[in-house]
């Protein structure tokens, strides 16, 4: 059977077993996400009529008076009638890049930092998608799923670029990525997900930008980069990349060749743990105060952030401190779903 879910004056049928988010994305009908786990609280909405049934709603992100009031997490809420809904932050019902099911080819596997590996997924057909999107690997033979952003640019739509980190224990790092994953095998990939995306460009006013990438949270900044700088050439663009040491830097090449091409772009490379080696110009701390050092106001600017929780917490207070309207901060933290997996 199933039933239907609507918002606005979009309908879309929902099964009884499918997540009212699931729903509305792979009908292509927007609606505010970002963790897809309970965690995060953006796709939380109102049923305004209709019952749900909570599923897994961590406590914590939805409270018991919230359920009450009639709210829900559209992540992980499954209908039990039909339902007319209505998101709680941001706009919802607009046309989207539709949620799917695709069976990937893996054309490339490589080491590119210390326990950090590259894959390049051939699609069998495009996959539209934003800049700074994510995508969902299952580990073959269980139905665990880990979420990878997305390095490309929008137009880069038949290849995808994660950048993978090894987690001790990871079910899908140490158990697959890191142990036997080879080119030529068969990935399940479900996407895209996530607002961590530019705002469209009629919206976008072209104010200046900072990004901060903790490790592998570089991969989606590379995205939104050179989607920006694609937009205006000579934006102001400044970017940290926050690692422990300098072994945990990648991709230098291709930041150089953006750093040549666009001269309102920066890139500070910022060692944690280790001093910078002798004769670069890596620079030592974490990269949230490099910023705050570096950046005497950034009234206006937007800010971008991904990575740990702590460093994305860390980042919000920086960039708050430097005036940034807490609008204009975008954040997309790593889950620790791999670490238990
Ligand atoms: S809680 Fe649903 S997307 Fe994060």
């Amino acid at each position: 059977m199933g039933f239907t879910a609507t918002v606005g004056d979009r309908r879309v049928p929902c099964g009884d077993d499918q997540a009212v988010l699931d729903a509305f994305l792979r009908a292509g009908v927007w609606m505010p996400n970002s963790c897809n786990q309970g965690t995060c609280g953006t796709c939380k909405l109102r049923v305004v009529s209709g019952e749900v049934d909570h599923r897994d709603s961590p406590a914590d992100t939805l409270t018991a008076q919230e359920r009450a009031g009639g709210l829900a997490l559209a992540c992980q809420a499954r209908l039990r009638s039909d339902a007319v809904v209505e998101p709680t932050g941001g706009a919802a019902g607009r046309t989207t890049h539709p949620l799917r099911d695709l069976t990937a080819t893996v054309l490339e596997i490589a080491d590119i930092a210390r326990d950090t590996r590259r894959l390049r997924l051939g699609l069998p057909e495009p996959l539209a998608f934003d800049a700074g999107q994510y995508v969902e690997l299952t580990v073959p033979g269980t139905d665990l799923r880990r979420q990878y952003s997305l390095a490309n640019t929008a137009d880069e739509d038949k290849v995808l670029e994660l950048h993978v980190r090894s987690v001790p224990g990871g079910a899908a790092t140490e158990g697959w990525i890191f142990d036997g994953l080879a080119a030529g095998d068969r990935v399940a990939v479900t996407g895209p997900l996530g607002d961590f995306v530019l705002p469209g460009e009629e919206e976008d006013t072209g104010a200046p930008m900072v990004l901060i990438g903790g490790g592998t949270g570089l991969a989606p900044l590379l995205g939104l980069v050179r989607t920006a700088l694609a937009r205006d050439r000579d934006r102001q663009v400044l970017l940290y990349h926050g690692v422990r040491g300098a072994a945990d830097l990648y991709d230098l090449d291709l930041i150089a060749e953006i750093a040549d091409a666009h001269p309102g772009f920066s890139f500070v490379p910022a060692l944690s743990h280790e001093a910078p080696p002798a004769g670069t110009a890596y620079r030592a701390g974490f990269p949230t105060d490099l910023f705050v050092d570096d950046v005497a106001s950034a009234r206006g600017w937007s800010g971008w952030l991904c990575g740990p929780p702590a460093m994305v917490e860390a980042g919000v207070k920086a960039f708050k401190r430097r005036r940034m309207a807490p609008r204009l901060i975008h954040r997309e933290k790593f889950t620790p779903a791999d670490a238990t997996g």
